[in-house]
């Protein structure tokens, strides 16, 4: 049985991880720059949020773990 992969744009056909591998390759930092970039979430629009939620997904995993020093001389 072959893994289901998931879909985040229905109407462009485009998968999740190969969405998430664009917006890390290319920088993405908002759902219209990955419109632009991949054409997803140009159709009905119906998956913007979920576009959304990808782009600070990534954008969290990518933010270096804070430092506890730092956290500690701030507090
Ligand atoms: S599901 Fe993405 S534009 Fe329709």
């Amino acid at each position: 049985m072959k893994p289901r992969r998931p879909k985040i744009c229905y109407c462009m056909c485009i998968y999740k991880d190969e969405l998430r591998e664009t917006i890390e390759r290319e920088s993405l930092r908002t759902v219209e720059q990955v419109q632009q970039s991949t054409g997803a979430g140009t159709g009905c629009t119906d998956c913007l949020d979920w576009i959304q939620n990808l782009i600070a997904a990534v954008e969290a995993e990518a933010k270096p773990a804070a430092c506890p020093q730092r956290q500690a001389q701030a507090g």
